[in-house]
C-alpha cells in the first residue's frame, strides 16, 4: 500500500479517487492545484487533505504522486515531482514535447523513481482478450488495419476547452494515447508515419460552463489522418478528430492473414472483442465480462464525461500495477519507455503533417508482457 497525492484536481480526479474502491494498495491522502480554492473543496468533499504543491512535494508521508494537471503543464510538474524524490504516475500524454518527456524518463532512470503513465485502458479486458488472440496467430499475421476516433470536441462539456484547441493540446495530443498504446500492445513499436492536418475553423463556441455563447480561439488543426508502419510490418490507417458529429466506430479494425477482429474501444475497459475467420462467415463475439477488468461496472449514467451510461471503466490499474512494481522492484507495465514512444508517435504525426513528408521514429519500447487474471486478482479488493 502507498500513499498517494494528486496533483490537479480537475474532471479526472473523481475517475481515479474511485480507484481506491477497486484496488488495494493505493490510497489518496492529498491533493493539490494551482487553484487552492478547488483543492480545499476537493479535499473536504473526500476526506483527504489540501496542500500547495510545494507542501505536498516536502511531505515525507507521500510516496507517489499522480500527476493530472493539463498536458501542457505535466512536465513542469513531473520535474518538480521527481525532483523532489517521489514516484511519478502521470496522465496521458508524458508531455506535449517529446525532448521534455525523454527528459523525464532520464532523470527517474537517475534517481531510481519510477515513471509510470497513463492510458492504463489497454490492461482492460477487452485489450488484453485482443492481445491474446492475436498472440494465438488464429488470424495469422496482422498485416492491415484502421481506426477512427472522432467527436465534435471537448467545448460541448468541458467548461475550459481553450488548451485542448492550443499548441501542446489537439486531437492526436489528446486521444492518440488510447490508439497508439493499444497498437503498440497488440503489434508492436512502430517504424514511421504519413500525416494530414486540417483546421477547419478559427473560432469554436463555448458550449457548457460560465462561458457559454461566447467563442475562443482554434490555434491547431482538429483533424488528422494517418498511415503508421510498425517494425513488425503492418500498416495502419488512423483518423483522429474533433470535427464529427456522429459515427458509429470508437474502435480498432485489424486485418490477419487468416481472419479479421475488432479490437474495442481503447478509450475503456470492456469488450466484446469480434472476430471473424473466413469470407463472409458471421462474426463471432467474445464476452470479457468474466473478465476482472472486462465486467461491465458502469450501469448508470454518469457526470464523467468520458463514460458511457453502460461501461468497464477500470482507469486507476496502472497505477496499482505500478505502486506493486515499486514493492516488488519490477518493472511496471505502463512504463516510461512505453509512454515515450507513444508520444514519439503522436509528435511524428504532427511534423509529418505539417511538412508533407514521412517520419521515423527516434524512440522504441518493448511489448507490455500480458497481465494475467491472477496478476490481477491480487490487486483487486
Ligand atoms: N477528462 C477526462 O475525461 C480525461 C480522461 C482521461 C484522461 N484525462 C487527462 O487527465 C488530465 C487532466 O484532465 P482533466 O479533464 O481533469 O483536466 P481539467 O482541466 O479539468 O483539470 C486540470 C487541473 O489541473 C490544474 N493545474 C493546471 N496546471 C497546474 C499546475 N501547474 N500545478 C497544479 N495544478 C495545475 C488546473 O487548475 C485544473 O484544476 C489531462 O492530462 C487529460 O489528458 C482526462
Amino acid at each position: 500500500m502507498k500513499n498517494i497525492g494528486v496533483i490537479g484536481c480537475g474532471n479526472i480526479l473523481e475517475t481515479y479517487l474511485r480507484s481506491q474502491e477497486y484496488f488495494n494498495n493505493i490510497n489518496f491522502v492529498s491533493c493539490s492545484d494551482i487553484n487552492m480554492d478547488l483543492a480545499k473543496k476537493t479535499a473536504s468533499e473526500n476526506n483527504i487533505k489540501a496542500q500547495t504543491v510545494e507542501e505536498l512535494l516536502s511531505d515525507n508521508s507521500i510516496d507517489v504522486v499522480l500527476n493530472i494537471t493539463i498536458p501542457q503543464a505535466h512536465f513542469e510538474v513531473s520535474k518538480k515531482i521527481l525532483e523532489a524524490g517521489k514516484h511519478v504516475y502521470s496522465e496521458k500524454p508524458m508531455s506535449v514535447k517529446y525532448d521534455q518527456a525523454k527528459e523525464l524518463l532520464q532523470i527517474s532512470k537517475n534517481n531510481n523513481l519510477y515513471f509510470g503513465n497513463a492510458p492504463d485502458t489497454f490492461l482492460g479486458g477487452g485489450g488484453q482478450l485482443s492481445r491474446e488472440i492475436i498472440d494465438s496467430k488464429e488470424l495469422g499475421e496482422i498485416l492491415t488495419g484502421n481506426f477512427i476516433f472522432a467527436f465534435p470536441g471537448v467545448q460541448d462539456f468541458h467548461p475550459n476547452p481553450e488548451s485542448w484547441f492550443q499548441d501542446g493540446g489537439g486531437p492526436v495530443i489528446d486521444m492518440g494515447p488510447y490508439f497508439f498504446t493499444t497498437l503498440v500492445n497488440l503489434l508492436g513499436p512502430a517504424k514511421n508515419i504519413r500525416s494530414r492536418g486540417v483546421k477547419f475553423s478559427d473560432k469554436r463556441e463555448y458550449k457548457a460552463g460560465p462561458k457559454i455563447g461566447k467563442f475562443f480561439d482554434v490555434d491547431i488543426p482538429t483533424s488528422y489522418m494517418f498511415s503508421l508502419e510498425f517494425h513488425n510490418n503492418s500498416i495502419i490507417q488512423g483518423f483522429i478528430s474533433f470535427d464529427v458529429l456522429n459515427h458509429k466506430r470508437n474502435h480498432v479494425e485489424l486485418y490477419g492473414t487468416k481472419g479479421s477482429i475488432i479490437v474495442p474501444d481503447p478509450n475503456m475497459f470492456g469488450g466484446p472483442v469480434v472476430t471473424s475467420m473466413e469470407l463472409g462467415s458471421e462474426w463471432i463475439e467474445h464476452s470479457v465480462e468474466n473478465k476482472p477488468l472486462g465486467k461491465t461496472n458502469i450501469l448508470n449514467k454518469t457526470v464523467r464525461s468520458n463514460e458511457a451510461p453502460k461501461q468497464s471503466n477500470y482507469r486507476g490499474i496502472g497505477l496499482s500495477e505500478m505502486v506493486n512494481a515499486i514493492e516488488n522492484n519490477i518493472e511496471q507495465r505502463c512504463n516510461g519507455e512505453l509512454a515515450l514512444h507513444v508520444l514519439d508517435i503522436i509528435e511524428s504525426a504532427m511534423i509529418a503533417a505539417e511538412n508533407s513528408t514521412e517520419v521515423n521514429m527516434r524512440s522504441t519500447c518493448k511489448k507490455p508482457t500480458p497481465l494475467k487474471d491472477e496478476e490481477i486478482q491480487k490487486l483487486l479488493k
